[in-house]
């Protein structure tokens, strides 16, 4: 039996029930497949359900504010895929009249699309002959074929590339493509998969060769970079002022506080004597309160730790950056935030706090 036949067989009996399979509507899974790039299926069900109720249609998305779509996407992290989906939604209301492409290299040219996403897509609303390769396709497809070309790679990119197409039953693109990544997902898992059930395991050259543990390789280990942002929480009784985040840099249009970036967490003597914190203090009088404990973020490229600096200003709070802006804190849940800025706000319930 062929390897594609093996793998509609395992999906026949052994598939998960999931909201955008039961559609063919390419918004509907385009919608999914933007939310589940980078994104286990599990944490992403819920967003999923979410966008489809508040946005049933293209136009829904395409005329929502850019701070709603934010703030539904908030906590899913890799915020440019939000930008990326507003974008393309409104691309698509606008100019192609609501009606969503219908062949690859259209599909491929949206915003926000690469080619995993456009063969998804071009296939499971198309019926179109194109494989994915994600994440589960390449491990799957490097243990059974026992390839050890690093798959982050333009080589290894292009093999494994290569080696999906003709392995796709290219008359059941949409189940086939369902079908190997569900596999990758639930069988031939990332970490201790059960081969003794696997119907590939006779087939399989990582498992006779005692190589599952370290198939598929990857050849750089990112390194990430180490940020450390000193924020400042300016609030009175019941007002706090919030960053809207503009610059070309992580988690552009969300909000947080002003920030003094620095090489280090700052102690409260070197807080005082930073540039950056005498600027946004100015002449006003203050008093700091207290600094929270740290927090951490593992971003794909960066960790960052952040302290947040609680400063009670004597007179009325500062808005002297056009970033900067006052809000009442009631009305905090209205903007979508970093998760560093969420797991503060939930460590110390601050809505509801006063100095
Ligand atoms: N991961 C990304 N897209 C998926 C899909 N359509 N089904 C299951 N897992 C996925």
């Amino acid at each position: 039996m062929s390897f594609s036949s093996k793998i509609l067989d395992w999906y026949h009996e052994n598939k998960r029930s999931l909201p955008w399979r039961k559609s063919t509507d390419p918004y509907k899974i385009w919608l999914s497949e933007i939310i589940l790039q980078q994104t286990r299926v599990e944490q992403g069900l819920p967003y999923f359900e979410k966008f489809k109720a508040t946005f049933p249609t293209v136009f829904d998305l395409a005329k929502a504010p850019a701070d709603q779509v934010m703030k539904l996407w908030e906590g899913l992290g890799y915020y440019s895929r939000a930008r990326n989906l507003h974008f393309t939604a409104k691309f698509i209301a606008t100019e192609l009249n609501g009606i969503f492409p219908n062949t690859h290299t259209a599909i491929l040219g949206l915003k926000g699309v690469g080619p995993y996403t456009a063969a998804a897509i071009a296939s499971f609303a198309f019926g179109l002959p194109h494989a994915v390769v994600d994440g589960n396709v390449f491990r799957v497809l490097s243990r059974v074929f026992g390839i050890k070309t690093p798959i982050d790679t333009t080589l290894g990119k292009k093999e494994f590339n290569q080696l999906a197409d003709t392995l796709l039953a290219k008359d059941k693109a949409a189940v086939y493509n369902q079908a190997i990544m569900d596999f990758g997902a639930t069988q031939c898992t990332p970490a201790n998969p059960n081969c003794t059930i696997c119907p590939m395991q006779k087939h399989c050259t990582a498992f006779s060769d005692k190589l599952i543990p370290v198939l598929p390789i990857k050849s750089k280990k990112i390194k990430k970079r180490d940020r450390f942002f000193n924020y400042l929480v300016f609030k009175n009784a019941d007002t706090i002022v919030l960053n809207k985040r503009q610059q070309k840099d992580i988690w552009l249009n969300l909000y947080d506080f002003p920030l003094v970036e620095a090489n280090s967490l700052l102690s409260e003597k070197e807080l005082l004597e930073n540039e950056v914190f005498q600027k946004i203090i100015g002449t006003q009088a203050f008093t700091i309160k207290k600094a929270s404990k740290p927090f951490k973020q593992l971003l794909t490229h960066q960790k960052i730790v952040a302290i947040f600096w609680e400063i009670e200003l004597k007179s009325a709070l500062l808005v002297n950056d056009s970033s900067f802006f006052e809000v009442k804190q009631k009305n905090i849940n209205n903007f979508a935030f970093p998760k560093i800025v969420d797991l503060y706000f939930k460590d110390k319930s601050l809505y509801l706090e006063l100095f």
